[in-house]
């Protein structure tokens, strides 16, 4: 039995939720695989009501769920910052999901803005670590409101935290068995510490992957190449700062935020998997938002959940019904949300 904690959050994560806790419905009737879902109801709805974030007891709560699935945290009510740090970054730290990943792939039927690029050379993971760098929130204020004001904003890399990230990069590398290639993002020549550290690391246990081609990019040469040669990236493993932008940019050439899924992974521990798009909330309640990218979230927490055989089948249906779509892009998919849903679990 796989008990799951589900939060559809705020703006369209409801709507999208729906539609992925349909496919693993289906899923879960298909492949005979037990599932107990409970919902909470965390997110700026709840904030603006209660004035809390996460209520005392929460994290506690969701340690005992093998999984979390969450829709969006944001609203435009919020003042911005304290839901990020509240809720979403609050579970990635205190649950010690530090690996954030992220699959960039084109599917077949999907517009990428890559004039002359295809399903064929779009098809790469990044590994962006999810518990330190500048996301530790250590800093501070010295003269705040004075004109000799000072900001401190620390970026954190611990050799434990990098080395663990590292590792969980070169398995995967390996396990996708594709171009066995490891390309580590940073700034070497300018974040001399802590970049230093991330460099020594990764030549470090490089060695323990003898089959794994071991490639760096300084991270805006890899802006460059995502948008020229996505097809030479096979991982990418990188901190969590570079990670949140160049994952922007890889869910753009694959077609969007309708398509794009992450999962915050703790291997030993409580991962919880999301659409990266966030609350859209100028579409929420219209029926309008693409559910592929919670689809394809549900479809990794398959995965990780060790339901290989379902998460294949998922992945096959949702891209039968994108082949049906006539756009990614909210609004103009040709369907309604719900019908989206609908054709993923047809295609089961
Ligand atoms: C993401 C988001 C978050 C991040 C924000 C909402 C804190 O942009 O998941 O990429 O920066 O990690
Ligand atoms: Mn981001």
């Amino acid at each position: 039995m796989h008990k799951i904690a589900v939060i559809p959050g705020d703006g369209t994560g409801p709507e999208v939720v729906r539609e992925g806790l349909k496919v693993l419905k289906a899923a879960a009737a298909k492949f005979k695989i037990a599932f107990q879902f409970t919902e909470f109801d965390y997110g700026g709805a709840r904030y603006l009501r209660t004035g809390e974030t996460l209520p005392e007891g929460a994290i506690e709560g969701l340690r005992g769920f093998r999984a979390i699935y969450l829709g969006a945290i944001g609203h435009p009510e919020v003042k911005p910052g304290i839901l990020e740090t509240g809720i979403l970054l609050r579970l990635r730290f205190e649950l010690d999901q530090y690996i954030n990943l992220r699959p960039v792939k084109l599917y077949p039927n999907v517009e990428t803005p890559l004039a002359g690029k295809g399903p064929e050379h779009i098809d790469f993971v990044v590994v962006r670590e999810n518990t330190e760098d500048l996301y530790v929130g250590i800093g501070g204020f010295f003269k705040k409101g004075t004109p000799d004001e000072v900001a401190l904003q620390e970026m954190v890399a611990t050799r434990k935290g990098v080395e663990r990230c590292l590792r969980y990069a070169f398995e995967l590398t390996r396990r996708r068995n594709r171009m066995k290639k490891l390309t580590l993002c940073a700034k070497t020549n300018v974040l001399t510490y802590a970049h230093d550290l991330w460099w020594r690391a990764f030549n470090e246990v490089a060695r323990d992957y003898p089959d794994i081609k071991p490639d760096y990019a300084h991270v805006d040469a890899t802006t460059m190449w995502m948008v020229k040669n996505p097809e030479w990236f096979d991982v990418i493993v990188t901190p969590n700062m570079f990670g949140d932008i160049i994952t922007d940019l890889g869910a753009m050439i694959q077609g969007g935020m309708g398509v794009a899924a992450g999962g915050n992974i703790n291997p030993q521990g409580v991962s919880m998997f999301e659409p990266i798009g966030g609350s859209a909330p100028k579409y929420t309640g219209q029926g309008v938002i693409n559910p592929i990218a919670a689809i394809l979230a549900a479809q990794m927490m398959l995965e990780t959940l060790g339901e290989a055989e379902a998460a294949a089948a998922v992945e096959r249906a949702a891209v039968k019904a994108i082949g049906r779509m006539k756009s990614m892009n909210a609004g103009q998919m040709g369907f309604s949300t719900s019908e989206v849903g609908d054709l993923v679990v047809a295609g089961l």
